[in-house]
C-alpha cells in the first residue's frame, strides 16, 4: 500500500548508490563491511520508495567496470546481491512489488542466476512499485549490441529501440525513461548507467555516502525533482502561447 505522494506515482528514480568502500574506510573496516551497511540501506530505501508512492525505481548494484576490482571485493558483492534477492522475494511478494535484474547474465554464477530467476518469478505478480537492480550492467554495451541487431535495418524509432534495449538487458518493456537520478558519494557522474533512458532525467547528488543515505533524503530528493521545471527542449508552458 503507498501512503506517498500521488504525483510520485508514475516516476521512475534511478539511484547510483555510492561510497561504500569510503564509508568503510573512515571506520578503518575493509571496504566489505560497508558494501554490508550498503545493502542494509538498499533494503530500506526499497521501501522508503514503495511508501513514497514511487512507481519505478531502478538500482545499480554492479556495474560492468567493477569487474576491474580484487577478486574477493567482486565476490563479497555478488554474495550482497544474492542474499538481498533470497531475502527480500517473500517480502516483495507481499508489498506488491515487482523486481527484475537489469545486465548481462551469462558471467554471473549459477547460484546467482538461480536466486535472480526465483526472485522474479516469485514477484512477477507484483502491480506496485517496478523494481530493477542493475548487476552487470553497462549502458553503453546495452546500447551497442541492442543496435548491432537492427545491423540491416535503416530505421528504427526510438520507441522500437528503446524495446530492444529492454531485450538485451532483460528489462521491463513497460519501464519509462528515468526521470531522477540520485547519486550518493559525491561523484557527479553516470558511470555508465541508463545512457539512453536518461536523455532527460534530474540529477540530484547527495554527498552522503550511501549507507548513510535514508528515507528523509530520498525524500527531499523527490521533493527536489518536483521543484524543477522540465521543458524537454520546448518553451516553459506560460511563454508558450
Ligand atoms: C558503491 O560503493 C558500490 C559499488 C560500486 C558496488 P563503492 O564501492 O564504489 O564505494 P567508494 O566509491 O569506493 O567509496
Ligand atoms: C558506480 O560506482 C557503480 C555502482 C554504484 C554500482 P563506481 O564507484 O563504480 O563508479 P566510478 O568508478 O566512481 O565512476
Ligand atoms: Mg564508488
Amino acid at each position: 500500500m503507498s501512503t506517498g505522494n500521488p504525483a510520485s506515482a508514475g516516476l521512475h528514480v534511478a539511484i547510483i548508490p555510492d561510497g561504500n568502500g569510503r564509508w568503510a574506510v573512515q571506520r578503518g573496516w575493509p571496504r566489505r563491511a560497508g558494501h554490508r551497511a550498503g545493502a542494509e540501506t538498499v533494503r530500506r530505501v526499497v521501501d522508503a520508495a514503495a511508501d513514497l508512492g514511487v512507481g519505478y525505481l531502478t538500482l545499480f548494484a554492479f556495474s560492468s567496470d567493477n569487474w576491474e576490482r580484487p577478486a574477493g571485493e567482486v565476490d563479497a558483492l555478488f554474495g550482497l546481491v544474492r542474499e538481498f534477492l533470497l531475502e527480500g522475494a517473500p517480502h516483495w511478494v507481499v508489498r506488491g512489488i515487482r523486481l527484475r535484474v537489469i545486465g548481462r547474465r551469462d558471467r554471473l554464477a549459477t547460484s546467482l542466476r538461480a536466486a535472480i530467476a526465483s526472485a522474479e518469478e516469485a514477484t512477477a505478480a507484483g502491480r506496485g512499485m517496478q523494481l530493477r537492480i542493475a548487476v552487470d550492467y553497462s549502458a553503453r554495451e546495452e546500447i551497442l549490441r541492442a543496435a548491432t541487431r537492427f545491423y540491416t535495418t535503416l530505421e528504427i524509432s526510438q520507441e522500437a529501440f528503446g524495446w530492444m534495449l529492454a531485450r538485451v538487458s532483460h528489462a521491463g518493456e513497460d519501464f519509462p525513461n528515468v526521470d531522477l537520478v540520485i547519486r550518493t558519494g559525491g561523484e557527479q557522474r553516470l558511470s555508465d548507467f541508463l545512457l539512453w533512458e536518461c536523455a532527460y532525467a534530474e540529477l540530484v547528488f547527495s554527498k552522503k555516502l550511501w549507507p548513510d543515505f535514508g528515507a528523509a533524503d530520498l525524500d527531499a530528493a523527490i521533493r527536489e525533482y518536483h521543484m524543477r521545471p522540465r521543458r524537454f527542449g520546448r518553451l516553459p508552458e506560460e511563454k508558450a502561447g
